[in-house]
């Protein structure tokens, strides 16, 4: 879709989405720029200034990036004013995308290796998604926080042995419910969104290094091939707009028929 027929539902919106720096949240960041929202990237790897930069000029919408932790709460708290005196508004969209995946055995996983994955994953949307409601309801503002969780949520992926992260965005999916429960009263809307497979960096590494885990994953989606980051964003940017008003806590799947088979 080109910048003259896409739809602007976010216009007049102060977006921020973690993990915005590549893989899905760059692309989600593109497309809440492109329905005329002001876009804040949160991430901590060094591509997320170009990311932003990239997006404002594609998209002529005002953009900017941010160093953030999701894990540090004090990090957050700063991030997100950063934001809101570099976009000059309180964050009223938030998708929160910044998460790590990582297969290991899990009677040989050490402690530190969990609480790594569920750190980043399930507090890190925790910590960022408080810190916009509290401002939200600060100022009485009405918003919409989507989270990022995955089929991961619902099913064992086969074949990586990945608990941390399965058990992580099982947690992502009913801290979203929870969340939409506590908030609507306040006009927040929480949605998640589980994608299934997508093509990022994250899933790259496994092509490159496991081209028949790769194949697995393509075998087991009924729709026949991965998705990709532009599958999620016209959804994402819905679910953050005021026409998803009577979607409070859902968690939509967009995962090519996966959790049919
Ligand atoms: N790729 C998939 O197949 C897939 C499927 C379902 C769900 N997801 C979820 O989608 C989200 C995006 O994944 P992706 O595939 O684009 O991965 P990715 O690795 O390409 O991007 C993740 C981004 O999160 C950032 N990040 C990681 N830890 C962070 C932290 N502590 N603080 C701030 N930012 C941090 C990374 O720097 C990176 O930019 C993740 O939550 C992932 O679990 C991905």
């Amino acid at each position: 879709m080109d910048e003259t027929t896409m739809p602007r539902r976010l216009a007049g919106r102060t977006a921020a989405v973690t993990g915005g720096g590549r893989g899905i949240g760059a692309v989600l960041a593109h497309r809440l720029a492109a329905e005329g929202a002001d876009v804040a990237v949160l991430d901590l790897i060094d591509e997320a200034p170009e990311t932003a930069r990239r997006i404002g000029e594609e998209t002529g919408a005002t953009t900017c990036a941010v160093r953030c932790d999701v894990t540090d709460e004090a990090g957050v708290d700063a991030a997100f004013g950063e934001v809101e005196e570099t976009l000059g508004r309180p964050v009223d969209v938030l998708v929160t995308a910044a998460g790590i995946a990582h297969n290991v055995d899990a009677h040989e996983a050490s402690a530190a290796d969990f609480r790594r994955v569920v750190d980043v994953n399930l507090t890190g949307t925790f910590l960022c998604a408080a810190r916009v409601a509290r401002r939200l309801i600060e100022t009485d503002r009405p918003g919409s926080i989507v989270t990022i969780a995955s089929m991961s949520g619902h099913i064992v992926n086969i074949p990586q042995p990945q608990a941390a992260y399965n058990s992580s965005k099982a947690g992502v999916i009913m801290l979203t419910k929870s969340l939409a429960l506590e908030w609507i009263g306040h006009g927040i809307r929480v949605n998640a969104v589980s994608p299934g497979y997508i093509a990022t960096p994250m899933t790259r590494a496994v092509s490159e290094s496991d081209p028949e885990m790769y194949a697995e994953w393509v075998r087991r989606t009924p729709l026949g091939r991965v998705g990709t980051p532009e599958d999620l964003a016209p959804l994402v940017a819905f679910l953050a707009s005021d026409e998803a008003g009577f979607l409070v806590g859902s968690d939509v799947l967009a995962d090519g028929g996966y959790l049919l088979g």
